[in-house]
């Protein structure tokens, strides 16, 4: 069936695997991504499917209201993934008002002009919001996070991930627009951007720089590979039920420490280095103010009603990504450089 779909923040990490997805695996859909293209935006991320017929990509910010509304109008869209956002929690702590505007402003303009678009008949529409395990706040050492898990966000990103999702709710509450809402933990894998850890320390064991985990690298996060998550955003855009939230997860937890220790093993065989090298560039530092301890989902929900389920072993998926960032160093190479942000430029403005 013919469907058009917005999906938002297409050009950074995990959405530009969910429109590579869509745009291959649904020839009869026209994706339209939309993204402003941040310091988080790369449209190199979208090489492989930019000259496909059913793909449109637009540069816009989603706090501008009048843009919005008018691409709604210019396009009648059947359904919204929303994944823009500003996604760093460190960055967050320096500048929230970044957060609240993309995250919660941004949010309400889409719900805004998808109930007046969609208004006079809702059926075979849907906002789909993507949301983070952060908004259930942090784990001791026991239990894990369910959907009904109350809200209790730490950090000004959590807290304006969670006001955007409370948003949503309210939006399918009051004027009935059809939503779903999931919330993932940690993916890793191909495109994230080197502020967050697994790249940065990537690149940094590459090229022999230090490996900076804060505090005592005892905090948990529970990691799933990035295509895991897309395939589960794909399974719950076509069949969840209205009104629905599913957590998602890769019941895959390590403490950051394990973690890097694990990646500087893979590494040092990679790179031909005698092992226990790269391990001796990993350097304590300042912990991240109010750091989250630990991070777990139970995604049985998910897996029950939807039969979804992580597809790859951490082992397998932390070999392929390894493999992805050492094949593609002139992607890091442009990002570090900054050259990056030239290539929009070189595509749409020549
Ligand atoms: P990202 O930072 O890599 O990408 C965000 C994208 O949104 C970028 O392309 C950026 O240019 C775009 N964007 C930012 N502000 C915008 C604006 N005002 N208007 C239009 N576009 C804008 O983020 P990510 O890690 O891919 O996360 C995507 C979504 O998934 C976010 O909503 C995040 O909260 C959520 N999420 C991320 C993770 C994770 O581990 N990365 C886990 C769970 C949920
Ligand atoms: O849980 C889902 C969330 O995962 C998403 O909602 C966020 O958008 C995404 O950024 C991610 O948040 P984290 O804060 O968990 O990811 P990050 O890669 O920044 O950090 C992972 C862990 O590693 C965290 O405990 C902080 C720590 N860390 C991070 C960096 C960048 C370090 O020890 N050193 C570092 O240099």
């Amino acid at each position: 069936m013919n469907k058009t779909i917005l999906i938002t923040g297409g050009a950074g990490f995990i959405g530009s695997h969910v429109v590579q997805l869509f745009v291959e695996k649904y020839p009869d859909y026209q994706i339209i991504n939309l993204d402003n293209l941040t310091y988080a935006g790369n449209l190199e991320n979208l090489k492989e499917i930019e000259n496909k017929p059913n793909y449109t990509f637009v540069k816009g910010n989603i706090v501008d209201a009048d843009f919005i509304n008018k691409l709604f109008t210019d396009y009648s869209f059947d359904g919204v993934i929303h994944l823009a956002a500003e996604s760093h929690v460190d960055r967050s702590i320096t500048d929230p008002v970044a957060f609240i505007n993309t995250n919660v402003l941004g949010t309400i303009n889409l719900l805004m002009a998808a109930k007046e678009s969609w208004k006079d008949n809702f059926e075979g529409k849907r906002f789909y919001h993507i949301s983070t395990d952060e908004v259930y706040g942090a784990l001791g050492d026991t239990g894990f996070f369910l959907e009904n898990t109350a809200y209790d966000p730490q950090s000004p990103y959590s807290a304006s991930k969670a006001s955007s999702d409370h948003f949503v709710r309210a939006y399918g509450n009051t004027y009935k627009l059809p939503f779903v809402v999931s919330n993932c933990s940690n993916n890793y894998g191909p495109n994230q951007f080197p502020e967050k850890l697994l790249p940065l320390a990537i690149n940094n064991i590459k090229n022999s720089k230090p490996i900076p985990i804060y505090g005592k690298g005892e905090n948990i996060r529970d990691w799933l590979f990035v295509h895991d998550h897309a395939k589960a955003i794909d399974l719950i855009y076509h069949k969840a039920e209205n009104g629905k939230t599913y957590n998602i997860g890769g019941h895959n937890e390590w403490t950051n420490i394990d973690l890097i220790r694990m990646l500087c093993k893979i590494m040092d065989n990679k790179l031909d280095r005698e092992e226990g090298t790269s391990e001796k560039l990993i350097t304590y530092v300042t912990d991240r103010a109010g750091h989250d301890m630990r991070y777990a989902i139970d995604a049985s929900l998910i897996e029950k009603e939807l039969g979804w389920t992580p597809s790859l072993t951490f082992e397998v998926g932390m070999e392929k990504t390894v493999d992805w960032y050492l094949e593609n160093e002139a992607w890091m190479e442009r990002i570090v450089s900054g050259a990056y942000e030239a290539y929009y430029d070189k595509m749409y403005n020549s």
